[in-house]
């Protein structure tokens, strides 16, 4: 399929987990994808597999960065965010505040930068889409920061639409994603979280980073929609109750 032929791309946060599985997904229809991210050993593996991508070395958190970068790529038709180098979880009260701050520098002020900029990155008829967090969509205990960072980006997303149109802006709030987000959990810790998230939700499993790439290609896809967010959680938000 060629759905994207003729496109360019640009993934940030591509060089693993849920931006790597879209930018493969936007390559294998046809794009031309650039994967942005701070390392560039993981990028170059990442682009090894496909000649339609390639990559930059970003941290998107510094703005004059993200600014350079985007002079670099010229135009393009599709901008994916999805970078994180990993939430504050944990009790509020207990949260370290610094990596509380640096947290909210990674996540909310790269998406912010990027945003801030993307008009004149992104074509007019093109397409931006924001991986979020489904966080801020129940009551999750411990996961109150994560709810800020991801309440706010959801929020940005209706005014953008209106003042970027006819540029597309959408969000998606995955649930809990089989991704090396996180490869920071020793493993039996980790396993033990995968089976109580997917306990957790109707679907009884959790997702994997295809899931949340098939949101990215419909977002990039549809001409019509703006102004959403698509929950791809499994349903953990009909589940309230549970933890
Ligand atoms: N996995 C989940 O369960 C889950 C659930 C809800 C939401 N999400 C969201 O989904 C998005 C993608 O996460 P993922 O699960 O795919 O995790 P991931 O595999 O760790 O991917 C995140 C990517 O972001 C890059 N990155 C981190 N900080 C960056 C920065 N300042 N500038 C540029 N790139 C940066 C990382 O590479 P470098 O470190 O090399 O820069 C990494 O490749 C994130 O926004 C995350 O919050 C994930």
């Amino acid at each position: 399929m060629s759905r994207f032929a003729g496109h360019k791309a640009l993934v940030i946060g591509g060089g693993s987990g849920i931006g790597l599985a879209s930018a493969l997904a936007l390559a294998s229809e046809g794009a031309e994808v650039t994967i942005a991210g701070r390392t560039q050993a993981k990028l170059e593996a990442a682009c090894a597999a496909t000649p339609r991508m390639h990559w930059i070395v970003l941290d998107a958190s510094d703005e004059a960065a993200l600014e350079h970068c985007y002079a670099q790529m010229g135009e393009v038709d599709h901008l994916v965010l999805c970078a994180n180098a990993g939430g504050s979880i944990g009790r509020f009260e207990t949260l370290d505040s610094q990596a509380m701050r640096g947290y909210f520098d990674n996540k909310l002020w790269a998406y912010l930068y990027a945003l801030k900029h993307a008009g004149k990155l992104v074509k007019p008829e093109g397409s931006i889409t924001l991986v979020n967090g489904a966080a801020s969509q129940f009551a999750a205990p411990m996961m109150a920061a994560l709810a800020v960072v991801n309440g706010g980006l959801d929020a940005i997303v209706r005014p953008l639409s209106l003042e970027l149109a006819p540029r597309r802006i959408n969000a998606i709030s995955p649930g809990v994603i089989d991704t090396p987000y996180w490869d920071k959990m020793e493993s039996g810790a980790r396993e033990s979280f995968y089976q109580a998230a997917a306990r957790s939700v109707p679907l009884q499993r959790v997702g994997q980073a295809a899931d949340i790439a098939d949101a990215v290609l419909f977002f990039a896809g549809n001409r019509f929609v703006t102004g959403s967010v698509l929950l791809v959680d499994g349903g953990r938000h009909l589940t309230p109750n549970l933890s």
